[in-house]
C-alpha cells in the first residue's frame, strides 16, 4: 500500500522532471531520497514514510520549475488529490516541501524532524563533488560566468536579487554553499556536511591557483 504510493510518486516526478538541466533532474530527487533515509536511519528518529515522500516531490513546487509559485502548488496539490492517503500525511508533506526552501538566506523555523531531516538532504546535494557540478551547471544554464573577479560577492540580499541579480557560479559559493555546513539540522547531516565543505574548499583553492596561472 505504501509501497504502492512511493511508485506512484516516482513516476509522477520522473516524468515531471526527468530531463530538468538546472540540477533538478530526477537524479537529484533520487540523491535527496538516499540522503534523508540515510540520515533517518542514523538519527533513528523520523517517519521514513513522510521522509521518503517530501524528498521524492520536494521539487515539484519550485517557482523556478514552473510558470509561477501558485502553479507549482497546483501541481503538487492536484497530484496528492489523486493519493490514497490520508488528509493528515498530505498536510504534512505539503509542509514540509514549503517550508524547506532557502530562498535567499531567510530562515523559517522547521517544526518537525520530517522537515530538518529533508531539507538537509536537500542541503547535502548543493554542496561537495555534486554541488560543485551543481553550481556551474546551473550557471550554465542561467548564463552566467564561471568566475569573475570584477563581481563582488554579495553579503545581503533581497529573494530578488538572489535569483535575478547579476553573479558569478565562483560566487555562489559565498552567497549560499560555504554557509550551508552551519545551517544542518541534524549531527548526522552535520558530520556528512564537514567533508563536502572541505572539497568545495580546495576546490576553490585549486580554482585560483590555475586562474593565476599556477599549476
Ligand atoms: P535555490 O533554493 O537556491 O534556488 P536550488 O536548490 O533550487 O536553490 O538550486 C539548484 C542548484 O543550483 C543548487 O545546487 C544550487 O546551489 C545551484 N544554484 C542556485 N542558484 C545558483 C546560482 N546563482 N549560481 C550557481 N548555482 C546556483
Ligand atoms: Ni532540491
Amino acid at each position: 500500500m505504501r509501497h504502492d504510493l512511493i511508485e506512484q510518486t516516482e513516476n509522477f516526478v520522473r516524468h515531471e522532471l526527468g530531463d530538468d538541466a538546472t540540477g533538478h533532474d530526477w537524479y537529484h530527487i533520487e540523491r535527496v531520497r538516499r540522503n534523508a533515509l540515510n540520515i533517518c536511519s542514523e538519527e533513528n528518529e523520523g517517519n521514513t514514510f513522510i521522509i521518503e515522500m517530501a524528498a521524492l516531490l520536494h521539487d515539484i513546487p519550485d517557482e523556478k520549475l514552473n510558470d509561477s509559485a501558485e502553479k507549482g502548488a497546483e501541481k503538487l496539490e492536484s497530484f496528492l488529490a489523486t493519493l490514497d492517503m490520508s488528509d493528515e500525511a498530505k498536510i504534512h508533506i505539503k509542509n514540509i516541501i514549503f517550508t524547506i526552501s532557502f530562498k535567499g538566506g531567510v530562515k523559517s523555523e522547521l517544526d518537525t524532524i520530517e522537515a530538518k531531516i529533508v531539507q538537509d538532504a536537500d542541503r547535502l546535494d548543493a554542496i561537495g563533488a555534486i554541488g560543485i557540478a551543481r553550481a556551474f551547471a546551473f550557471g550554465g544554464k542561467k548564463g552566467q560566468p564561471i568566475y569573475d573577479p570584477d563581481l563582488a560577492v554579495r553579503e545581503k540580499m533581497t529573494i530578488q536579487e538572489y535569483r535575478k541579480g547579476k553573479s558569478s557560479s565562483v560566487n555562489h559559493f559565498y552567497e549560499k554553499l560555504l554557509k550551508l555546513k552551519e545551517k544542518m539540522n541534524t549531527k548526522t547531516a552535520s558530520r556528512m556536511a564537514e567533508e563536502r565543505h572541505k572539497r568545495m574548499e580546495q576546490f576553490l583553492e585549486q580554482f585560483y591557483s590555475e586562474w593565476n596561472g599556477q599549476s
